[in-house]
């Protein structure tokens, strides 16, 4: 083209920040196409391989060309199935019809917010939060109101919190436990506490629980602490993190009939379903099957192992504090203890963005700044990759922080 084109992007756009983990992705890459040894703590996916009958299932499919367009909301043995799982770990009986499988948790929850939310309504999304919370309810015209769960409160919010950010505009509450960036986990009494706040309000809660099969301590789920709560509430759930899938692209939510209605209706207007393939060996991932449980609790053991190492090398690093997360495989440290002081060559960071950039330039560890998960002050450190690599890494935080 001759000419520079300017190009007018809609006015909903204007707002939206790019996934910043994605970001970071993209550097590495780029960092490792030039030769340099990265070692990386950014990515929030299991380093393990799919396991084995799951991904047969998957082959199979293929083979036995379940390749065609299936049902918006996926096909209808995988929404039973997915019906079944979320009946025993809710104790509320779910439909099929309750069910709509979707590209990912993450569609999943765009889906929801789609679905409940006007221009000028509020959605309650506790900081520190996952990235795309704010920016999909952004994206559906929401004011994303943000409570902080302090260090203190290991990064949960309190019912006074909640009660204060509520208001007759609240259209969602967002809770994810455990949580993707701090590895929290709600016990069963602090739910409690905030679904009674919640009795005098008519917000959806959508409780993200993504990183269930990854909990180091009595993992309560939020209804069958809060059953009073089961018509306004969806569950997301998926089976990128549990069942180590994410790039087969699996999710889905499930709730009231008219809510999962509507969110069906905009699937049906934009990726329909997820590919088939991918949801035959889903379908082998739900259907109970003792192979894949005990790849399951052996996968979570080993975040277990790794969890508590990466705390053990993260103590030795002065400057470091970190909370014990019980949950997903995340750790998420307070390093203002290293800002506006002099690391190697006398060079200061200000903040942890700056702080997460030193690291990457002089410890080759990529890791992602606090900031971008509405949390300055931190990083977030996956430890879903092998031993030596964070034996390694830590190592060379350490050694990058002094001449
Ligand atoms: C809290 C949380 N929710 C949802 C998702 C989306 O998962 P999926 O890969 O199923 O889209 C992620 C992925 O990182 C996550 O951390």
């Amino acid at each position: 083209m001759a000419t520079k084109m300017e190009y007018r992007l809609a006015r909903r756009l204007a707002q939206l920040e790019p996934s910043a983990t994605a970001a970071m992705t993209a550097r590495v890459a780029q960092m490792r196409s030039e030769g340099v040894k990265v070692i990386s703590f950014s990515v929030g996916e299991p380093d393990f391989d799919t396991p084995t009958p799951i991904k047969e299932a998957g082959i199979d499919a293929i083979n036995a060309n379940y390749t065609h367009y299936t049902p918006t909301g996926g096909i209808a043995e995988l929404r039973k199935a997915v019906a079944a799982r979320v009946t025993a770990d809710q104790g509320i009986s779910y439909s099929a019809a309750q069910i709509s499988v979707t590209a990912g948790a993450k569609e999943a929850l765009y889906l929801a917010f789609q679905a409940l939310c006007d221009e000028g309504d509020e959605a309650i999304i506790p900081a520190p939060y996952w990235v795309s919370y704010l920016e999909q309810a952004k994206l559906a015209g929401a004011t994303p109101i943000m409570p902080y769960g302090d260090q203190a409160n290991a990064f949960k919010i309190t019912p006074d919190q909640l009660r204060e950010a509520l208001s007759e505009r609240t259209r969602v509450v967002v809770l994810n436990s455990p949580s993707n960036p701090t590895g929290a986990v709600y016990s069963a009494a602090e739910l409690r506490a905030l679904a009674d706040v919640l009795a005098g309000s008519d917000a959806i809660v959508i409780a993200d629980e993504i990183y269930d099969a990854i909990s180091y301590v009595d993992y309560a789920r939020w209804l069958r602490v809060a059953p009073e709560m089961a018509d306004r509430t969806l569950i997301v759930n998926g089976a990128a993190k549990g069942y180590a899938m994410t790039g087969w692209r699996v999710g889905y939510v499930a709730g009231p009939q008219p809510i999962i209605d509507a969110i069906k209706a905009i699937q049906s207007h934009t990726s329909t379903h997820t590919a088939s393939i991918a949801q035959y060996a889903a379908l082998a991932a739900y259907t109970p099957n003792p192979e894949i449980e005990r790849t399951v609790v052996h996968m979570a053991g080993q975040f277990h192992r790794r969890r508590d190492l990466m705390l053990e090398l993260l103590a030795e690093i002065s400057g470091v504090t970190c909370n014990v997360p019980d949950g997903a495989f995340y750790v998420f440290p307070n390093v203002e203890g290293l800002l506006n002081r002099p690391l190697r060559n006398g060079i200061v960071c200000r903040t942890s963005e700056e702080l997460n950039l030193y690291l990457l330039e002089h410890a080759h560890i990529a890791c992602v700044a606090g900031e971008a998960f509405g949390a300055p002050g931190h990083i977030r450190l996956s430890y879903a990759t092998a031993e030596d690599e964070i034996y390694a890494g830590m190592n060379r935080f350490r050694d990058s922080l002094s001449d």
